[in-house]
């Protein structure tokens, strides 16, 4: 082999080792894009769990996971807040036996798919306090 047909094996070798590094960076970046740690939210952001919070939270660019938590924050005597189902979500309506919450300040997980919330004082519900947020996988 001549010096320079060394030289060019030289440089596709460095070309080729280029290449797997590239790829095992990116391979390792969709990784972790994929797994990205749970995150948290505070419902309704600054104004927290109040009236009219389902019309303006959660905002369009906002993507769940299953794992990611909600805060919601609020007087406490004031508010709750109940899990219920689509149909209770679009009745206002919970099951008497609604998993719920009351503390002001309550960390609820996502689960896969859609998450329905509402507040079970009388009307507030009807007033906007309901959320629906839909977490992928
Ligand atoms: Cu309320």
């Amino acid at each position: 082999m001549s010096s320079q047909g060394r030289r060019a094996g030289g440089a596709l070798v460095a070309a080729a080792v280029a290449l797997v590094c590239l790829s095992l960076v990116l391979n390792f970046e969709v990784a972790q894009a994929r797994i990205r740690k749970p995150r948290t939210y505070i419902v309704g952001g600054d104004k927290g769990w109040t009236f009219g919070v389902g019309r303006r939270w959660p905002v369009k660019k906002q993507r769940f996971r299953a794992g990611d938590t909600l805060v919601f924050k609020y007087a406490a005597e004031q508010h709750n807040v109940l899990v219920v189902n689509r149909a209770g979500y679009r009745n206002c309506k919970a099951p008497a036996n609604a998993t719920s919450y009351w503390t002001g300040n309550d960390y609820i997980k996502l689960v896969k798919g859609h998450n329905f919330f509402m507040c079970g004082f009388p009307g507030h519900c009807r007033a906007g306090m309901r959320i629906s947020v839909k977490a992928a996988k």
